[in-house]
Formats: C-alpha cells, sequence, structure tokens
C-alpha cells in the first residue's frame, strides 16, 4: 500500500496556444487515481480526454497547476522522467523488428542486461498470449494481435502507471470485446494502475473500477461504473452513459407533469421546489409493458415502433404527442414473436417510482 495516489491531479488546466481567450482544452480539473486502479476517461470527442492524458504522461505541458505522480510533483517533467508508458491508438510498432526485438526495444535502451531482458519479453510475450509468435513481424499479424504487441511493449517496462488512449479503436466489435476483457485480466495480473481513455460507454462500464465522465474540459461525474450509470448526476451524464429516456417536465407534488402529457408519478424530492424545471430520467430496462407489480407506477401510451435486436426488442411509446419513451425488453424463451407488441397498439407503461431520476 502506497500513501499517495499513484495519481494526483491538481486544478489542471490547459489553453493550447491561438486558442480563443478563455477557451480552455482542460479547465481546473482536479483527480486522485489510486495505485492499481483501472480508472477510464469517458466523454464525447474534443472534451479534453487525450488532453489530460498527455499531461499525466508529460507530452503536454499544463498551462496551470500541478501533476503528481506517487506524491512527486512532475509538473514540467519530460516523458522518460516520469514511471509512466502510454500506448496511443496507433500502435507505433516498428515493422522491420520481430515481436520480441519490438517488446525487448525499451529494455535494451536502459540497458538491462541481456538475459533479463530475453526472460521478461517471453514473460510478456506470454501474457498477452503471443509467446508462439515472437519471431513474427508487426506487418503479418491482425489488428488484435498488433494491439497486444504494443501493450507488452508499454507493460514490459514495468511503469508504475500505462495511459492508454482509445487503444481498441482500431478493432472490429467482436475483436474489440475480446480485447477489453483480456485486457482487463491484464490488469488485474500485474497490478500497474491503468489511465484508459475513451469515448465508448460500454467499454468503460465493462473495464472500469471507476470512471470520469467529461463534458467540456471538466468532470461531470466521477465514480463507479454503477454510479454514473445507475445514479447520473446530470442529464449530461445520464444521455452519455447508454440510451436513456430524458423527458422534460414540470415537478409538482411527487409527479413530473410532462409538457401537453400525463402526469408521471416519481415519489416525493426533496429538495425541489414544487414547478420547478425538470428533466425526468428513465432508462429503457426499467420501464415495463406488462405483469406489473405492487408499488409500480403506471400511465397509458401508444406503440409507435418496435426494433428488434435479437436478445432483446426496444419499443417507442408515445406518452403524450411529440413525447416517446424507449422500453426495452428481453426476449426471453416466455416471450414469443407473437406476444410483441405492435404499432398503433394502445399499452399501459409501469416502472417504479425510485427508478426515476429527476435531474436540472
Ligand atoms: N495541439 C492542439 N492545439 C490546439 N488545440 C488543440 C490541440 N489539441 C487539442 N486541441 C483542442 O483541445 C480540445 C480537446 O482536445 P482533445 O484532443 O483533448 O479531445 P479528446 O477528448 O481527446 O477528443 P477525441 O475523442 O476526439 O480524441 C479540442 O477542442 C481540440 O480541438
Ligand atoms: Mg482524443
Amino acid at each position: 500500500m502506497t500513501p499517495h495516489p499513484a495519481v494526483r491531479l491538481d486544478r489542471v488546466s490547459k489553453r493550447y496556444s491561438g486558442a480563443a481567450a478563455g477557451a480552455y482544452a482542460v479547465h481546473e480539473l482536479s483527480l486522485d487515481i489510486a495505485a492499481g486502479e483501472f480508472f477510464s476517461l469517458l466523454g464525447p470527442s474534443g472534451c479534453g480526454k487525450t488532453t489530460l492524458l498527455r499531461m499525466t504522461g508529460g507530452f503536454a505541458d499544463p498551462t496551470e497547476g500541478s501533476v503528481l505522480l506517487d506524491g512527486e510533483d512532475v509538473t514540467g517533467l519530460p516523458p522518460d522522467k516520469r514511471n509512466v508508458n502510454t500506448v496511443f491508438q496507433s500502435y507505433a510498432l516498428f515493422d522491420h523488428l520481430s515481436l520480441a526485438d519490438n517488446v525487448a526495444f525499451g529494455l535494451k535502451r536502459k540497458g538491462v542486461p541481456r538475459a533479463e531482458i530475453r526472460t521478461r519479453v517471453a514473460e510478456m510475450l506470454d501474457l498477452v498470449q503471443l509467446g508462439d509468435l515472437a519471431g513474427r513481424k508487426p506487418p503479418t499479424l491482425s489488428g488484435g494481435q498488433r494491439q497486444r504487441v504494443a501493450l507488452a511493449r508499454a507493460l514490459v517496462n514495468r511503469p508504475q502507471v500505462l495511459l492508454l488512449d482509445e487503444p481498441l479503436g482500431a478493432l472490429d466489435l467482436k475483436l474489440r470485446r475480446r480485447m477489453q476483457v483480456e485486457l482487463k485480466q491484464i490488469q488485474r495480473e500485474v497490478g500497474i494502475t491503468f489511465l484508459f481513455v475513451t469515448h465508448d460507454q460500454d467499454e468503460a462500464l465493462t473495464m472500469s473500477d471507476r470512471v470520469a465522465v467529461m463534458n467540456g474540459g471538466r468532470i461531470e461525474q466521477c465514480g463507479t461504473p454503477e454510479d454514473v450509470y445507475e445514479r447520473p448526476a446530470s442529464s449530461f451524464v445520464a444521455s452519455f452513459m447508454g440510451t436513456s429516456n430524458l423527458v422534460p417536465g414540470t415537478y409538482r407534488d411527487g409527479t413530473v407533469v410532462l409538457d401537453g402529457g400525463p402526469a408521471l408519478p416519481v415519489g416525493q424530492r426533496a429538495g425541489l421546489a414544487r414547478d420547478s424545471r425538470v428533466n425526468l430520467s428513465i432508462r429503457p430496462e426499467k420501464i415495463w409493458l406488462s405483469e406489473f407489480e405492487p408499488g409500480m407506477a403506471t400511465v397509458p401510451g401508444t406503440v409507435r415502433e418496435t426494433v428488434y435486436s435479437g436478445p432483446t426488442t426496444t419499443y417507442l411509446i408515445e406518452l403524450a404527442p411529440g413525447v416517446s419513451v424507449a422500453v426495452l425488453e428481453q426476449n426471453t424463451d416466455r416471450s414469443r414473436m407473437e406476444d410483441r407488441w405492435s404499432g398503433g397498439e394502445r399499452v399501459e407503461v409501469g416502472w417504479r417510482p425510485e427508478h426515476c431520476l429527476v435531474l436540472d
């Protein structure tokens, strides 16, 4: 156990030269990442993820604020003076070198003894399951294999922190899903702190111990995957973290009265004034269309669309003119094709008031 966070960003800001006055890529952002943590930065394009990673790795200097690694202030130090390695989206492997030599490269430069290099490279290639291909060259590999070489090359240096900037971005969906599981396993085995950048919310939820959701150079919410998915702190986080129904309305006496529509029971919300304008957020999988249980609130609606996607079916239900919610149902063996709802049908939708979030 170390008493210091592996990474501490203390009120860091970044304004690129030439940027308009007041235009910050990252703005007064503070963050602690514990040693051994798998931490993800998640957010839309341009929100400052890469900039934050570059400041942590020493590839960019903050305009203000400081970067600490294991308690040591490294602000202003170049990348090679930090115990950090980076895996960029473009793997930048040496095509003319074998996999083993690619992985050995950093150790050779550091003057690590030959015998030790051989052992560590072999161990690392085994870890990423490329031991059999040690003599091959990068151009003969698949995307996923190249990705694993890049990872082995970074891990072999035993950095304290590994920075990964959308390392799976170039892979097809199936390979990406497999690599997510493998990467997480490898991280657990080696126990290195991972700072992982992605704009894919599923990826962040699957892999991370904690996730920071970024928006416009700031962190909107930081917490466990469950925190940010189940209890989003803002409308931005709710809509960015997967599909969410966000319906505008007015809060009044334990209901949200939709514009031009029914009043939806959401439970009493302490601290929310009568007639506040709010967004009601509820996940599609938390809304039911049948077999309601005691305590659920229900309102009538009309099925407008049915989208079948294998294990699940999504229904778009209109509650009032122009106000619809998505409802996700599992296609279990009990729900047969002929039982599904079709367009135009009148239905009841039901939910538990406590599953509703009432947001700004
Ligand atoms: N070298 C640079 N010079 C000037 N502006 C930059 C530079 N690099 C990034 N920016 C700007 O800073 C902001 C944040 O960029 P950054 O690359 O950190 O975003 P990102 O979250 O990584 O986005 P993406 O998901 O598209 O990779 C953007 O508005 C971008 O245009
Ligand atoms: Mg980026």
